[in-house]
């Protein structure tokens, strides 16, 4: 059985991906308790001491808005953090695979393929492209993006942070002029289990197969679980991007390589909740 080792196993997407693949391949998860993969000499040790086919590298700093505000944290983990994986993974002649995200592209000119000019805009983009920069042709590169899921305590994505605001008669204000691909996290773990099987140094986009509006996503939720609609108001990209830098405005990532699975999307997702 291949055996893949991890960073960032504890997080929303790492955590799931442990759940489903664990009886198709040895997984082994290397929490930041045991490795801050900022630590060169650990990151080093450990994984010299590791015995793994392939190494998933998931860990990262992820939150877009902060991120603004802890460059330097943001660049250190994402950046340095990625070499040190990368320099260590090398060393041992082994496999490596790097999670990136549709936010290395700038929402202007879309749709975005695995192909397309990557043009980065916030700080947490452009430490995700730095990152891809490093691994780019001597590892594979999987592009994700808005991953959601059913459950998970710890961190709630976008389709359980709208809904549980709805839930709580709270207001949400969506913009309207925007696009997000929303991808569920069960989707992107078969994606993968395909990849680990059939590895090659290339970029794969995993993402869902229809864009949205953040607006229309939260009709949408609402639609399902019987929650009030008007509590959804309306605002625009220029508005909402004044608060809360970072955001590319037309997120629309499509694939032309992903030929292996069939990715849902969202309104599909919620049919099967
Ligand atoms: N979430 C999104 O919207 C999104 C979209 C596109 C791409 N991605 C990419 O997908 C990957 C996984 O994202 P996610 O949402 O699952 O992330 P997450 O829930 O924020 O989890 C991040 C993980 O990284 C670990 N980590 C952070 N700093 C570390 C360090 N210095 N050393 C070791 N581990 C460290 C965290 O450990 P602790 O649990 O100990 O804090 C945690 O396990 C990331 O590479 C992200 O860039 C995410």
């Amino acid at each position: 059985m291949l055996k893949i080792a991890l960073t960032g196993a504890d997080g929303l997407v790492g955590s799931r991906i442990l759940e489903l693949l664990n009886k198709d391949f040895v997984l082994i998860p290397i929490p930041q308790t045991q490795m801050d993969i900022t630590d060169k000499a650990s990151v080093d040790s450990i994984l010299k001491s590791t015995d793994f086919d392939i190494f998933l590298h998931l860990a990262a700093y992820t939150n877009v808005a902060q991120a603004e505000l802890n460059k330097d944290l943001v660049f250190k983990i994402n950046i340095e953090g990625t070499r040190n994986i990368y320099k260590a993974v090398k060393q041992k002649n082994k496999k490596l695979i790097y999670i990136s995200t549709d936010f290395i592209f700038d929402g202007k000119n879309p749709p975005y393929y695995e192909d397309s000019t990557p043009n980065p805009i916030g700080a947490y983009a452009i430490s995700k492209y730095e990152g891809e920069k490093i691994v780019k042709d001597n590892g594979m590169i999987v592009r994700i993006a808005y991953p959601y899921r059913a459950s998970f305590e710890p961190k709630k994505d976008f389709f359980r942070t709208f809904k549980s605001y709805l839930e709580q008669k709270k207001p949400l204000t969506m913009i309207t002029d925007s696009l997000m691909t929303p991808t569920f996290i069960d989707d992107i773990a078969i994606g993968l289990k395909y990849l680990f099987n059939n590895y090659s140094p290339e970029i794969f986009h995993l993402v869902g197969s229809k864009s949205y509006s953040p607006f229309e996503t939260a009709i949408l939720i609402a639609e399902k679980f019987n929650l009030d609609k008007s509590l959804i108001g309306k605002t625009t990209y220029e508005e909402y991007i004044k608060n809360k830098p970072g955001l590319p405005k037309l997120s629309d990532i499509k694939t032309r390589k992903n030929n292996f699975y069939k990715m849902k999307n969202f309104e599909n997702f919620l049919v099967s909740y």
